[in-house]
């Protein structure tokens, strides 16, 4: 396939670094532009992974301004501050706004016919708010929403069960963040329900144990920041994982975090559910059939999002 992509990434911290390391390896791109306030940081990302480009198929990796990004293919946005530990992700929402108020008109600007990557946190909030402040067409202003959480949980379930995680059919949905959930009742292995599966492996399934999966899964990003500071392998495997479903055109099924209308009735918030993805950005949206219980979760979540877009709009 094509690899004449440019690809810009604001923010080089772990993750914005670790995701130019992943797309390099991947030989997905072309060219990929690395933007950061910090220049000096920067640049000792830009050096560090020019010096291995050689091995990989050729890229160029630069360092550049926010005019250097001109007409990128795929804008990825890092920047901002990452969580701290005993920090939540919505605990960012006024400092990370500020700084995305400061770029993101421009950016959309030098490229308007873009795909914007949220990946900042709180990745809703904020994808809502580059959505408006770009004036991109929702498709094209995408968060990287539960992507991660949907690829924990399936590593997680995998490990629980001794099976390849990638045969785990089910997704984690909402915000990505404290209030994200499992949507249990249609999660199937090999098109089994969890259940039934769990009975053939003689390995205990209840309520509990679904509890117990999903609170793992959402602490997830907590046990690593609190260890080792940040998280950024897997978020970049996610993005990566993004990335080639739309510049592959693969139309394929992500959580993505999307404009949703009238879904379950939650309308005018990013949230993440299961949407189609390829090269026009998400391309269809897909409702699940919830139990009243995950219907519930799914509102709540909603209704968080609303109210911090809200104290931002200054409602
Ligand atoms: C995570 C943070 C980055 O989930 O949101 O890893």
């Amino acid at each position: 396939y094509d690899n004449m992509s440019k690809i810009s990434i604001i923010g080089a911290g772990a993750i914005g670094a670790t995701t130019a390391f992943a797309l390099l390896q991947k030989g997905i791109a072309r060219e990929i532009v690395i933007n950061d306030i910090n220049q000096e940081k920067a640049l000792g990302e830009v050096l560090d992974l020019m010096h291995g480009s050689s091995l990989c198929r050729p890229c160029n990796v630069t360092l550049g301004t926010l005019e250097d990004t001109k007409d990128s293919d795929i804008i990825i946005i890092t920047a901002g501050s990452p969580q701290k530990p005993g920090e939540t992700r919505l605990d960012l929402v006024d400092k990370n706004y500020a700084i995305f108020k400061s770029f993101i008109p421009r950016l959309a600007e030098l490229s308007p016919n873009s795909i914007l990557l949220v990946v900042s946190n709180p990745v809703d909030v904020l994808s809502y708010m580059t959505y408006k402040l770009s004036g991109f067409p929702k498709e094209r202003v995408i968060g990287s929403g539960t992507v991660l959480d949907t690829a924990r949980l399936r590593s997680l379930l995998g490990k629980y069960f001794e099976i390849d995680g990638r045969t785990v059919d089910g997704f984690v949905m909402g915000e990505h963040g404290d209030s994200e959930f499992v949507p249990w009742s249609s999660l199937r292995i090999g098109t089994i329900p969890v259940k039934s599966f769990s009975e053939q492996y003689s390995i205990e399934w209840d309520k509990e144990t679904e509890k117990v999966i999903a609170e793992d899964v959402k602490n997830c990003a907590y046990e690593v920041i609190n260890r080792k500071g940040a998280t950024a392998f897997a978020v970049a495997v996610a993005l990566v994982r993004i990335v080639e479903a739309l510049l592959r055109d693969e139309k394929t099924i992500l959580t993505v975090s999307t404009l949703l209308n009238d879904y379950c009735g939650v309308s005018d918030t990013y949230l993440s559910v299961p949407t189609v993805v390829g090269k026009n950005g998400v391309e269809k949206v897909l409702s699940v059939d919830f139990s009243d219980e995950e219907k519930e979760k799914f509102t709540s979540s909603a209704r968080i999002m609303r109210e911090y877009i809200d104290r931002i709009n200054g409602k």
